[in-house]
């Protein structure tokens, strides 16, 4: 591989359209990852455009939750064996640092914390390095009959990139660690058992299904839904005064930079109104 050239940045100015795929609809952005013949094994070229996209997702009005998604019947087949790994195999060391931190921007550095609700509907095949974009994805609905596979084992290497730590996140350590060690395939069925994703819905329901969950976060607070979901995330690996802390932070400025006012209109509704229970369901918002 000329990694200089992969490398190179696109001069589109909507930087999808070939490795990834947007289209708009209702402020839902459909990302789709575009390789059906490689069943959208992730190419350098894929994670350059990826990265991309995210960044100019991030400030595109037209966007309020993405949903990642394969073309074809393919999720994604996980990292390109030829593009990723024999490709960079002689290259030298800071060329082949340089291709993986470009995986790594948009895989987890951006997504993981990234500031819009993110949904993975996995549509088919979910393989090794797929792992973990699909863990730093906020919630995830897939196909009940896709198919899922740490298989790395099966061909001599491990779970690496970050995938090994991904799955520690979401899996409990007997399931995690009997895929990592077997490499057996799972189900969408199976793998919403283990909480790897959130639910598993027939084919022909999975689109209808991730409408409905992208309306529902799309109906929330956002600046507040930003900081929950970032919040959420980074408490994870805090020790509880640490989180203590930084929760009390991250309230305070959730409430300071709430142009809606959101935590004000909610006591209003409940405390001198009555016209809002939490219980039965959301506060009237003031957009
Ligand atoms: N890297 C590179 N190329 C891949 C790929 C990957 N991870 N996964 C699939 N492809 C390519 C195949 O080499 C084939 O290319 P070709 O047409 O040039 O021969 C093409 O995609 C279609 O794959 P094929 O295996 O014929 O499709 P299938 O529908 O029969 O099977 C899979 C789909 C996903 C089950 C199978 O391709 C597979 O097992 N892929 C590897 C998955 C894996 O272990 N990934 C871990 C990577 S970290």
């Amino acid at each position: 591989m000329n990694s200089k050239a992969k490398l190179s940045k696109t001069s589109n100015p909507e930087p999808w359209g070939k490795n990834v795929l947007v289209e708009f609809e209702d402020r839902i952005a459909w990302v789709t990852m575009n390789r059906p013949e490689k069943r959208n094994a992730i190419s350098a070229d894929l994670a350059l455009e990826m990265s991309d996209v995210i960044d100019a997702l991030e400030a595109d009005e037209r966007c309020g939750v993405l949903v990642f998604t394969g073309a074809g019947d393919s999720w994604s087949a996980g990292m390109d064996l030829r593009d990723y790994f024999r490709a960079t195999d002689n290259a030298p060391p800071a060329e082949r640092a340089r291709v993986y931190r470009a995986n790594w921007a948009w895989q987890w550095r951006r997504l993981l914390h990234y500031p819009k609700p993110t949904i993975a509907m996995v549509n088919g095949w979910c393989f090794g390095g797929a792992f973990t974009p699909l863990v730093a994805c906020d919630l995830a609905i897939a196909d009940e009959k896709a198919v899922f596979g740490l298989s790395e084992i099966n061909w001599g290497i491990i779970p690496a990139g970050v995938v090994c730590k991904a799955v520690s996140k979401v899996m409990n350590q007997r399931d995690a660690l009997y895929y990592v060690m077997t490499g057996e395939t799972f189900t969408g069925k199976k793998a919403a058992r283990m909480g790897l994703v959130n639910e598993a819905v027939p084919k022909s329901k999975l689109r209808k299904r991730t409408v409905q969950l992208a309306k529902t976060l799309l109906e929330k607070n956002p600046t507040v839904l930003r900081q929950a979901k970032v919040a959420f995330k980074f408490v994870s690996d805090m020790h509880w005064e640490e989180a203590a802390d930084y929760l009390m932070a991250k309230s305070d400025q959730a409430i300071l930079n709430d142009p809606e006012r959101g935590r004000e209109h909610a006591m209003q509704q409940f405390l001198d109104e009555k016209s809002f229970r939490p219980g039965l369901g959301a506060y009237r918002r003031k957009r």
